[in-house]
């Protein structure tokens, strides 16, 4: 039997989604040494391999087979665009992608504007505000601590994630419009759901019973 592999994306996704794997029994002992430098850990039982890159990276290897199955987040699935199937919503990592700005922002909004918009997801603010909001904007590629931006007067607004909102209160920001609701998801290689789809239906209506 060949291996079946997962990545999962570095933090606090891949903790979540290794809870979840252990309770329906798929377990990665090699993987709970905090000390270890290893990258990639093994259930020679189960003929499982999981290992952990960075997120955005995550579609990537699951796009071209290197993994057969990933977990990401909504907001990475979308602003890669990889041609993968997303076959399972895992419920956790919930938050919001969101338009945001100082309150005075909307009437911008409103009157469709010629504005900036500062965000880390340039695929998805595009996407946004050109096909759903039908708007012209100037796009600005950040990659991190996206709220800065209309403080100190880099954009009129941003799009981001928005979990609890405390950023944005403890940064005088509001929620202008919300883009789309986010979570973490499964996602899995085209050819592996064809090739390998009895063992991943059969983990998937496992994982599916546990949520
Ligand atoms: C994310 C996001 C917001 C914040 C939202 O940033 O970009 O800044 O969390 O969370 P909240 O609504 O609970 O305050 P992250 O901490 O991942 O770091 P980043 O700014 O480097 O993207």
């Amino acid at each position: 039997m060949r291996y079946l592999t997962f990545a999962l994306g570095k933090g606090r996704l891949a903790n979540q989604t290794l809870e979840l794997f252990e309770k329906i029994g798929v377990t990665c002992e090699e993987m709970h040494d905090k000390d270890s430098r290893k990258l990639i850990f093994t259930n020679e039982e189960l003929k499982l391999r999981f290992f952990l890159s960075k997120g955005p990276d995550v579609p990537t290897y699951v796009e071209y087979g290197a993994a057969d199955i990933g977990v990401a987040g909504k907001d990475t699935i979308l602003e890669e665009g990889r041609k993968v199937h997303e076959v399972l919503d895992l419920g956790f990592g919930k938050c919001r992608m969101c338009v945001c700005g100082y309150r005075q922002a909307a009437s911008y909004l409103k009157h469709r504007e010629l504005i900036r918009v500062a965000t880390k997801y340039p695929h998805i603010a595009k996407d946004y505000f050109y096909n759903t909001r039908h708007q012209t904007v100037e796009l600005i590629k950040l990659n991190g601590s996206i709220e800065l931006a209309p403080i100190v007067g880099l954009s009129e607004v941003i799009v981001d994630i928005v979990e609890t909102g405390s950023t944005l209160r403890e940064n005088g920001l509001d929620v202008l419009e919300e883009v789309c609701p986010l979570s973490a998801r499964m996602i899995v290689n085209p050819v592996s759901m064809r090739m390998e789809s009895e063992r991943i239906n059969d983990l998937l209506s496992r994982l599916q019973a546990q949520l």
